[in-house]
């Protein structure tokens, strides 16, 4: 009698398990009641109708937020001097207003890709600094109100280089000035849009995040208009210091800048492709939610890419390293993916 009591009581809680998990099974679902952002980049698959219906169902359920991977950088945007292409990121913002999602922009100023026409230095201080101005103020004028954070400036660090400024058309014709002044133009533009400097390498403690930090005290300093830093977060497994990272956030809390965990991806060698890597990859996922979940200041996390088949990692590294995501090739739901969702709904049970 007991031993039938006690299977009848694993069956009760399996079953209100299931249903827990019928009701709240989606990263989405707890993300929206802790009031949480976060999202994932959109790659050209999004637009590729009509093998695209899984794809956006696990845009739409599993997120509240998406940016996207290259529809929104200028070289897609214009590239034709003068002929502004607005089809696919309206297309992207459309399917995000439809579904109740927020949208970021990445990003006005990228040092590459740029367009051919504007990749011009021989173009004069006057007329460049013309082209950045009629380029921000157009593409932010047309988003105003519905893009809810921009990535302003992407990647102006160098630290290799004596003056510590990445060497790009925008520093070596116009100087350190445009930073400042792409900011401006986006804050007159759209005065609610938030505006972040956005980099990588430079998430913990050391001689990149001491720079990204120097130039955003500067900016507000100067009174530019910046609302936070981006931190992108492209990590590789088992290289990535969490407590030092969590001071870098602070340092930037305090001079009272926003911190945004942009383009999160861990990534892992070829040689390591098993389910012991997955766990700890699982693991190290944990620790950067919780990280964001716990900092009211981090205001948004963002996935580099909805599964390990739509990831920048593998062509980049020659496939020697891959695997970064929380979803496979297939779809199907990885450790990670797991392990960040227990995470959040253990967090809305608090
Ligand atoms: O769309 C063309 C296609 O027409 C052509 O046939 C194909 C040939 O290779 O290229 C396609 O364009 C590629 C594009 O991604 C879209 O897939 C480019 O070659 C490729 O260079 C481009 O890479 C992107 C990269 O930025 C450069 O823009 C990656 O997808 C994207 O993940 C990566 O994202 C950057 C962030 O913007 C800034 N932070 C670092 C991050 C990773 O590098």
């Amino acid at each position: 009698m007991k031993s039938i009591t006690h299977i009848f009581f694993i069956l009760l809680v399996f079953i209100s398990a299931c249903n827990v998990s019928a009701q709240d099974g989606t990263i989405r679902n707890s993300a929206d009641k802790l009031h949480k952002n976060i999202g994932v980049a959109v790659s050209n698959k999004f637009f590729t109708f009509p093998d695209n219906h899984e794809y956006k169902t696990i845009l739409k359920s599993e997120f509240n937020i998406l940016v996207a991977e290259n529809a929104m950088k200028p070289s897609s945007i214009e590239s034709v001097r003068g002929e502004f292409n607005f089809s696919k990121p309206d297309s992207l913002i459309a399917f995000a207003i439809a579904n109740n999602m927020k949208v970021r922009g990445h990003c006005l100023v990228i040092s590459r890709p740029i367009s051919n026409w504007m990749d011009n230095e021989q173009m004069t201080r006057e007329e460049l600094f013309a082209i950045l101005k009629e380029y921000i103020t157009t593409v932010v004028s047309h988003y105003k109100g519905k893009i809810y954070a921009w990535d302003v400036v992407n990647e102006a660090i160098n630290i290799k280089e004596t003056d510590g400024y990445r060497k790009t058309i925008w520093y070596n014709v116009l100087g350190p000035q445009y930073i400042d002044s792409a900011f401006v133009w986006a804050h007159q533009a759209d005065p609610n849009a938030l505006l972040f400097y956005n980099d990588n390498s430079g998430e913990t403690l050391g001689g990149k995040s001491d720079a990204i930090f120097n130039l955003v005290k500067g900016l507000k300093d100067r009174n530019i208009p910046i609302d936070g830093v981006g931190l992108q977060c492209h990590f590789k497994l088992g290289q990535t210091n969490f407590e030092e990272m969590k001071k870098n956030m602070d340092r930037i809390a305090a001079i009272g800048l926003q911190t945004q965990i942009t383009e999160l991806d861990i990534s892992i060698p070829q040689s390591m492709f098993n389910e012991d890597s997955y766990k700890k990859q699982a693991e190290e996922y944990k620790q950067i939610v919780s990280l964001f979940l716990n900092d009211k200041n981090c205001t948004c996390l963002l996935f580099w890419g909805l599964t390990d088949g739509f990831s920048w990692i593998p062509k980049k590294s020659k496939n020697t390293r891959g695997k970064g995501l929380i979803l496979s090739e297939d779809y199907s739901k990885k450790p990670a993916y797991y392990s960040i969702l227990n995470l959040l709904q253990e967090s809305n049970t608090k």
